[in-house]
Parts: structure tokens; sequence; C-alpha cells
């Protein structure tokens, strides 16, 4: 385990010569490190162990044996510091071995102070960046970005993304299907940036009554409209010095989109009701999974706010698109949902894998987090079998859903072979027949279709007013 370094990093040094290990010493206060020196092996070995030096600059001829046993010895004691190997003139030889065995530079014998120092401080720097880019590494071994689980590629490009993208203070602008994780998304690109420290401020602008959405965004006066009976701040305030972010951006509406731009512009807000504005310094990142150019074209979303916001663009992959990550998904929801319901379940059965990997996922990872919860609750045991899982509709031919179960009995009766429905109206059907089956309660029928509730509710108002088909 890495301990946490001082300000000032330690260099070890091992020199068995008092009066050279003096004079290094001396030429290290010009360094921005502590120092320390000991004479022989077996010291270095001991003051290693309990100091945890970050470099260690080390003669090779010690009066108890090589210096390269420190080497050796501090890589199986789980240490790492940078090596930086001290050679008398004419064994260059040596000094070659000991970068072969691990030490990152050497030194010969006579150097002076600026040559000593600048190679402490280069081993020092190489090793923080070979760290960072461990630390970084790890996370992706270990399957996961800033509460993000996968590795698949097309990941990988997104969190290079995020990661440029938190640096900067650009608008970022999400698009991606229904539970591909735009959320999650949304608040890494808070947490990896300057404005960590600030707060997250997220406003779903589907799940908020159209009259309201202005008062949500920027606040009101006490009076401004019925039932505001006192100053309310808006989440543009609260989200100041830190990220404003603006979910299901396409459903605002387009009157207050107009604001939206203003504000935009320039970062003035101006409560309702109020006559007073105020500057405020807010980072904006807004998502939506209908496609943002379509709504601009079809008239239901301004062209020039689409231009203002779409300074950084992220895609999200479908989860069907993600390869392997559908099992790495899956595992971890299992690990974490048995250890929450106290089972025992270790992994899947073949089969079941084959299910998952096959599946459309079209409420994407939001749908394999339910699938997997679904099965964790329902049953127990040490695998997942394919029969403890729902029929999944499958993207390859000969894969679709087995046949020993019922197929759920169809209220439109099935289509003609060569008919050719709507996605629109296949999609209403599907909503539908959903709350049907979980009698009315929206919240249900959203967690099994696998799409938020807010989705449902924004559904069925777009339907109002349309003809019954
Ligand atoms: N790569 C991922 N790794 C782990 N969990 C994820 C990942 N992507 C999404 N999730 C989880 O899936 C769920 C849905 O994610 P999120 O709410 O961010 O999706 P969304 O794209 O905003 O969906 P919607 O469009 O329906 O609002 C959340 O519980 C989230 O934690
Ligand atoms: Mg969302």
């Amino acid at each position: 385990m890495p301990v946490p370094e001082t300000a000032k990093p330690l260099v070890l040094l091992v020199e068995d010569t008092a009066p050279l290990a003096q004079l290094y010493l001396e030429y290290l206060r010009r360094a921005p490190v502590e120092a320390r020196a000991v004479g022989s092996l077996a010291e270095a070995k001991e003051a290693a162990s309990t100091l945890r030096p970050a470099a260690v600059l080390l003669d090779l001829e010690l009066p108890d044996g090589n210096g390269l046993d420190l080497v050796d010895w501090a890589r199986g004691a789980g240490l790492d510091p940078a090596f930086i190997v001290v050679t008398a003139h004419g064994s260059i030889s040596a000094a070659v071995e000991a970068m072969r065995a691990g030490a990152q530079d050497f030194l010969v014998k006579p150097f002076n102070a600026e040559r000593l120092v600048t190679t402490v401080r280069n081993a020092l720097e190489r090793r923080r960046l070979s760290r960072i880019v461990e630390t970084l590494g790890t996370e992706l071994a270990e399957g996961g970005f800033e509460g993000f689980i996968g590795t698949d590629l097309s990941m990988q490009a997104v969190y290079r993304v995020i990661d440029l993208a938190a640096k900067s203070r650009s608008t970022v602008f999400i698009t991606g299907e229904s539970g591909t994780g735009k959320e999650v998304c949304a608040e890494a690109i808070h947490r990896r940036g300057p404005r960590r420290a600030g707060a997250f401020v997220a406003l779903n602008c589907g799940a908020v009554p159209k009259e309201l959405m202005e008062s949500e965004i920027f606040g009101h006066v006490k009076g401004a409209f019925t039932g505001a009976t006192a100053d309310r701040e808006g989440a543009a305030s609260r989200a100041d010095g830190g990220t404003l972010f603006l979910d299901e951006l396409c459903e605002m509406d387009l009157a207050l989109q107009v604001k939206l731009l203003r504000f935009v512009q320039t970062g003035v807000v101006q409560p309702v009701g109020s006559d007073k504005s105020r500057k405020v310094d807010v980072r904006i990142i807004c998502a939506t999974n209908r496609d943002p150019l379509a709504e601009v074209e079809a008239g239901r979303f301004r062209e020039d706010l689409y231009y203002r916001l779409h300074v950084i663009p992220i895609q999200l992959p479908a989860l069907r698109e993600r390869g392997g990550d559908v099992l790495l998904l899956a595992r971890h929801f299992l690990a974490a949902f048995s250890r929450e319901e106290g089972r025992g379940f270790q992994g899947f059965t073949p089969e079941a894998e084959a299910r998952l990997c096959a599946a459309r996922w079209p409420g994407n990872v939001r749908q394999l987090q339910n699938v997997i919860r679904q099965a964790v609750v329902v049953h127990d045991g040490e695998l997942i079998t394919e029969a403890m899982l729902p029929d999944l509709d499958s993207e390859r031919p000969g894969e679709a859903p087995r046949a020993q179960k019922p197929a759920a009995p169809a209220t439109t009766p099935p289509a003609a072979s060569n008919e050719i429905v709507p996605l629109a109206l296949l999609e209403r059907r599907a909503i539908e027949r959903a709350i049907e089956i979980c009698g009315g309660n929206m919240t249900e029928a959203a967690i099994r279709l696998g799409v938020n509730v807010s989705t449902i509710y924004r559904k069925r108002q777009s339907w109002t007013g349309q003809a019954a088909e």
C-alpha cells in the first residue's frame, strides 16, 4: 500500500564513505527533497522499510554486500522507490546491469551538485507520472472509471473525452439512449474537474411541469405567482461555482429556451417576478435521449441554443454496442445486489451469459440492472441460470426468447408478416401494455420497461390529442 508522501519527497542516500555522504547531503539541500544517509546494506533495508523513500541514491559497493541486492529486496518488500545508482568511473557495465535490474538512472563519480539534483528531480518526476498512469490503469483494469463499469473501446473513448471535458468550462452535450449512463457521465465530469468542491445541481426538464420550470431554473420572489409564498433560489444560483446539469433538455418549452439562451450567453440569473439580477459562475452540462438535431429540424428545439450548448458532444454508446461490457456489468450488479439482498450468487451459467450477451437491451444499463436485481430478489443459489432470467429481446437470429416459457398474450393482433408497424406505434403499444400488466402502476411499468418513469409520463403526454390508433 503506498504511504501518503509528505510535501517533500524523501531521498535515501546509501553511501559508506562518510565524507562523500556528507557532500551529497550538502548537494541535495538545493533540491526540494528531504535526505537521509546510511552506510550499509543492512541499515538501508531498515531505513527503507520504515521511511519508504521516494528515491534511493545507491552506491553499489557496500561493506556488507552489493547495492543491487537492495533493488531486488525492495521489489520483494513491496517498495517502489526510484533507484539511482552511483558507480565509479570506468564501471559503466555495473550501471547497465543496475538499470536492467530496475534502477531508473545512474551517476558516474565524480559528479557535481547540479548533476545530482537534476538526476534526482527527473527520477522523482518519472516515478510520479508512472504512478498516475498506474492508477488510471488499475481503475480501468478493475473495469471502472468514475462510477462507470466497462472497458470496451467505445467506453474508453468516452472516458477520455470526460477527462478532457472535466478540465474545461465549456458546455457538454451528452446524448445516448435511455439508461446508457448520461447522468453517471455528467457526475463524472463534475467530480473529475476543478469544480468538484462546488455543487452539482441536476434538473430534469422532463419531470417538472412547464409552468414551473422557469422558477426551477432561475428561482422566484415571494408573490411572483400563486403559490409563491416565499423567495426561492433556483437551480442556476444553487449551482454557482459548480455544475448545472440540465437533464432531458429537449423537453424544455420553446419560450423558456429563449431565457436559457440568454442565461448561457450572459451568466445572469433573474428570478421570476424580480427586477434584480445577479451573475453566477456555472458550468452547464446537458443531456437528452432524443436526437437533438432532429428536434431542431422539427422546430421543437431552438437552433441558436443548440449551437450554443453543443460545444463538447459526448455520445454514449448503446449497451448492445459495448461487447464484453454486458458481462462485466452483469457480474458487477450481481455481486452488489447479492450482497445487498444477502444472497450467495457467485456468477452465471454459460447459457445465462449467452442470453445476456445476445439481448438487445433497449433500456440499456438500467434495464440490465433491473433484470439482475429481479433475478437476485426472487431466487437464490450459486449461479444465475437461464430460467431465472426474464425473456429478453434477442439481437441475433436463432436466439429468440426461449420457447419453453409461454409467450405473453398480445393485446394487439400480431402484424401481418409484410406489414411494417411504425416504431412510434410499437413503442406506444409496448408502454400501454406494460402499464396494463402492472395494473396501472407507472413506476413498476417503467422499471420493467427499463426506462425512467418520467419517460413514460412524457410519452403519454405527447399522445394526448393524438388520435388513438
Ligand atoms: N457504465 C455503467 N456502469 C455502472 N452503472 C451504470 C453505467 N451506466 C449506467 N449505470 C447505471 O444505470 C442506471 C441508469 O443510468 P443513468 O441514469 O445515468 O442513465 P441515463 O442515460 O441518464 O438514462 P435516462 O435517459 O433514462 O435518464 C443508473 O443506476 C446508473 O448508475
Ligand atoms: Mg437520465
